[in-house]
């Protein structure tokens, strides 16, 4: 049962907004491209490492927010596979504030039932992540909760390579030669094997681009862009992006619903899948 006391003070801005959601209808996976940190900190005179430590305050509050909602998967873009581009100091301190992360938060993660799933291209991580994150993983692996994937050394085109390859390597290994792949079949092998694709995709910062996020998986995403900069973004921006969410009319290549019934009764409308 979603308890909404736990999700905003009772009389708070966030509560009017909360009381908007309608809680049968949440997105069942959110994406959150987690942007801006190094623009928060230089509004600041701060330097860019000081936007990623604030950002930490805000992965808390927006990964217990989507388990505290029930929204089964939330994937948070922490590293891409391009971000290795960035000076040696931010990339290392990027990779202490995962280790800490991890270390502070996971009794967090546990009391709320909440399953810790990097992906990425791990095996590129320095080592000693690589034993924190699998540690983690390990930890939590039996939570039924909210999945919390992290994307780290992540990219989309690297993920769709690598599910090729995989594919190959696995058709190869059983002998199959004349086996045909499907969509579902390749969904199925992705390192979000097995989860919803998104239906919706928060990118904070204003920037208007998916940055090599999910490509496969958000070709349906409804897209929320804020102009809210990582480190400012708490649970009631959240809110606002389901609200939105909630108020766009999915199509998926088809025509409007109210449309529908008209051409129905037409004998106009092709058999439902
Ligand atoms: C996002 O913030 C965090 C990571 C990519 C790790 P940025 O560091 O990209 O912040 P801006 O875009 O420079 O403001
Ligand atoms: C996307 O942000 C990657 C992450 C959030 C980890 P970037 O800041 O790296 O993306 P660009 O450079 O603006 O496209
Ligand atoms: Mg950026």
């Amino acid at each position: 049962m979603i308890d909404l006391n736990q999700l905003a003070e009772p009389g708070s801005a966030e509560e009017e907004i909360l009381r908007r959601i309608d809680l049968a209808r949440l997105p069942r996976h959110i994406a959150v491209i987690m942007d801006g940190n190094g623009r928060w900190a230089k509004a600041r005179q701060l330097p860019r490492v000081e936007g990623h430590r604030a950002g930490i305050a805000s992965v808390r509050e927006i990964v217990e927010t989507c388990a505290r909602l029930e929204v089964p998967v939330a994937t948070l873009y922490a590293f891409s596979v391009e971000n290795w581009k960035r000076p040696r100091y931010e990339v290392a301190t990027l990779m202490m504030l995962l280790k800490e992360y991890i270390r502070r938060e996971i009794n967090t993660l546990q009391e709320n039932n909440i399953r810790f799933v990097p992906i990425g291209r791990l095996d590129g991580l320095d080592p000693s992540v690589q034993r924190e994150l699998e540690w983690a993983r390990k930890e939590t692996s039996q939570n039924s909760g909210l999945r919390f994937q992290i994307a780290l050394n992540y990219g989309g085109r690297a993920e769709i390579v690598d599910t090729v390859n995989r594919i190959i390597a696995l058709l190869r290994e059983k002998g199959l030669t004349d086996f045909r792949v499907d969509e579902e079949f390749f969904s199925n092998h992705l390192y979000t094997a097995n989860t919803p694709d998104p239906d919706l995709l928060i990118r904070t910062s204003g920037e208007l681009r998916i940055s090599n996020f999910l490509l496969w998986q958000v070709a349906y995403a409804e897209i929320h862009v804020t102009r809210t900069l990582w480190p400012d973004f708490r649970r009631r921006h959240l809110f606002e992006a389901i609200l939105d969410f909630q108020g766009r009319e999915r199509r998926y290549g088809g025509i409007d619903e109210s449309e529908r019934e008209m051409f129905v009764e037409a004998g106009e409308m092709p058999i439902e899948e």
